[in-house]
């Protein structure tokens, strides 16, 4: 039947997903598959049916494509979708509710204050920086890719730290940073069968695994295999497989966490229900260290959308 691959959208991490699509695309045609483009940001869903697709390939990234408003609509149509269904998607996108699933099931991850709408004065932002310590980190609590984020080191910076943050988000999420490395495991696969992919150790210039830097030059080094001892890598996988069954995810995700230097402790930042495809994602980085390559891995994707 006839594959849609949804991207572009209306969120803040467009021009992303519309890397991730194209990418998706081609892949999908090369391997034979009915797959066209279709932008959710310029046409409405229910287009989707008029045209007579039977599968949604969901290659956007962010709010109204992540957050379990699109796959509520697919549900609605009957249509099958690759990724987690709509509860996982809609905890996921927000890494206040991520965490507090997590830490409910006693799964690790960073301290942290959120500070609603009218609970931004000056002086309650103050109070999050003596909670936390610095250095901290200062992010939008709905967005990926990066966008709004700030390591604090002084607390000066917290007032421009909030205000850009603010910008994409009207909830400020202050978490606690955690000095080590960062790491990235993608999970693929539902319920028993789901497994963790390789490890991928992060090696960004201080500070810098930004956006830019995600996506468009290639500053930041990726070690996969990791090279952890195998004992490490074992760990990790089994606690990202946890966060991906807490939260109720199902088809694929990848988890982003933090490895705390001192004690090599991991630490859960957040789940990615529709992870970045792109020439520098890490999801294809990953599988191709498990014998999967690009063109494979969005047919599995694909192979597993559901409803
Ligand atoms: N939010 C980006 C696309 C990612 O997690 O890969
Ligand atoms: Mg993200």
């Amino acid at each position: 039947g006839k594959v849609a691959v949804l991207m572009g959208g209306s969120s803040a991490e467009r021009e992303i997903s519309f890397l991730s699509g194209k990418g998706v695309l081609a892949a999908l045609q090369s391997r034979g598959v009915d797959a066209h483009a279709f932008d959710t940001g310029l046409r409405p869903l229910s287009d989707l049916q008029k045209e007579g697709f039977d599968r949604c390939f969901i290659a956007l990234h962010g709010r109204f494509g992540e957050d379990g408003t699109v796959q509520g609509a697919l549900e609605l149509m009957g249509i099958p979708y690759t990724g987690p269904g709509v509860m996982a998607s809609a905890i996921a996108m927000d890494k206040v509710t991520t965490k507090r699933v997590w830490l409910a099931d006693g799964l690790p991850t960073p301290r942290y204050v959120r500070l609603a709408p009218d609970q931004q004065s000056a002086a309650q932002i103050a109070a999050a920086a003596d909670t936390l310590g610095l250095p901290l980190i200062v992010k939008p609590p709905r967005e990926g890719s990066s966008i709004g984020v700030t390591k604090v080191t002084d607390r000066a910076q917290m007032a421009e730290a909030a205000a850009l943050s603010l910008r994409y988000d009207p909830d400020l999420l202050c978490e606690e940073f955690v000095t080590g490395e960062e790491i990235t495991v993608p999970v693929l696969g539902s319920g028993a069968d789901a497994i963790a992919l390789p490890v991928i150790r992060i090696r960004a210039p201080e500070g810098a695994y930004d956006y830019q830097n995600k996506y468009f030059t290639d500053d930041v080094q990726y070690l996969c295999p990791s090279e952890l001892p195998e004992e490490e890598e074992r760990e990790i996988q089994r606690i990202v497989l946890a966060a991906y069954r807490t939260l109720g995810c199902r088809g694929w995700s990848r988890a982003d966490l933090m490895i705390r230097a001192s004690d090599r402790k991991p630490f859960l930042l957040e789940m990615n229900t529709s992870p970045g495809m792109t020439s520098h994602s890490l999801v294809p980085m990953s599988a191709r260290a498990a014998g999967i390559d690009y063109a494979e891995l969005c047919l599995r994707i694909l192979a597993a959308a559901s409803l």
